[in-house]
């Protein structure tokens, strides 16, 4: 025989798990959660099945049970009571997210807190900055965008994540929280982020879809990839800790080509709609869901991510869990 025979190293499960490149763990999953300002109980976000909207009671609980499942980390969403122009629910000290992070770090302190810092879901243009004559201008939505950051820090996150796509803005968030004495609070940096459909059940979610116009004077172009490398450039330059890819599973392309151009831990977030083509079609009986996920969390880390923002994260768990007890 003149040909190699790759099926000897697939002959069993245990020697297919000897020679396995990539795998995930619970250990690398951190779990979104929205938390809405005056919310009793949780109600279930129509067009993500089993992901809900929490009230401060029911995100206790829910700390409580990703703790106990062993999920290590959260990226918190807000839902204000109250929009307004100048975002101020974004940075109030008892806003939503503020308190959630307070509660989350009282249920359990070990569990890594990060939290989402933008603006769109705080004021009535849905854009992630400040509007001007129709258009969104940079400068002056820093200062906004790092004072939510500072007000995280100050309610104990581990970690601040800015999504907003604003030029500068890791440096405005880095000056001003080390110029109030947070200098070990980490920024994960949204750092290559596309104007993607794939947000849509997020924003139905979030109440954050913009009122006028997209987002595509701030968001990436889908269609490119150097520019993610310019935009990742700066971002570490400016002091980001992780770089972020968003969305992920269209863009496993771009998480290599930064895990090949950069040393610094990377990030995937696994978006709201490749969540929920996947319930969707579970619940059709099309795909088997968890062989699916376990699939997509797999090409994640075969593409280069450290970890990944996933809906599926305490799915996941329970299941590897539950493997783990047979
Ligand atoms: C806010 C933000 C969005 C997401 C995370 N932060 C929406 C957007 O930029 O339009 C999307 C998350 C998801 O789809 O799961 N700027």
């Amino acid at each position: 025989m003149d040909f190699r025979r790759h099926r000897r190293l697939r002959q069993s499960a245990a020697i297919r798990n000897l020679v396995r490149e990539h795998d995930w763990d619970v250990q690398h999953l951190v779990y979104p959660l929205f938390v809405q300002e005056g919310l009793e109980g949780r109600e279930e976000i129509a067009s993500m099945p089993n992901a809900y909207h929490h009230g401060l009671d029911s995100f206790r609980r829910e700390v409580n049970e990703l703790s106990e499942l062993g999920v290590p980390a959260i990226i918190l969403f807000g839902i204000p009571a109250h929009k307004d122009e100048r975002s101020s629910s974004a940075y109030a000290e008892d806003g939503i997210v503020q308190q959630a992070v307070r509660a989350a770090k009282q249920e359990n302190p070990d569990l890594v807190v990060m939290t989402d810092v933008c603006l769109c879901q705080y004021n009535p243009s849905g854009h992630c900055g400040v509007v001007r004559d129709g258009k969104i201008v940079n400068d002056e939505s820093l200062e906004y965008i790092a004072q939510t950051a500072l007000s995280h820090a100050a309610a104990g996150a581990d970690m601040v994540a800015p999504s907003d796509m604003m030029d500068g803005r890791v440096q405005a968030i880095r000056r001003t929280l080390d110029a109030h004495g947070y200098t070990d609070v980490a920024i994960l940096s949204y750092a290559v982020k596309y104007a993607s459909a794939f947000y849509g059940p997020f924003r139905e979610a979030a109440h954050s879809a913009p009122a006028f116009g997209d987002r595509r004077t701030y968001q990436m172009d889908p269609a490119n990839v150097r520019e993610a490398l310019r935009e990742a450039t700066s971002d570490l330059e400016e002091g980001a800790d992780v770089l972020m890819v968003k969305p992920g599973l269209a863009y496993l392309d771009v998480t290599r080509a930064l895990r090949e151009a950069f040393p610094t831990p990377i990030a995937t977030y696994n978006v709201s709609a490749e969540y929920a083509m996947v319930k969707a079609a579970a619940e059709r009986g099309w795909i088997d869901e968890r062989a699916v996920v376990d699939e997509i969390l797999t090409a994640f880390r075969r593409a280069g991510a450290d970890f990944i923002l996933t809906y599926h994260a305490k799915d996941a768990a329970r299941w590897r869990r539950e493997e783990a007890g047979r």
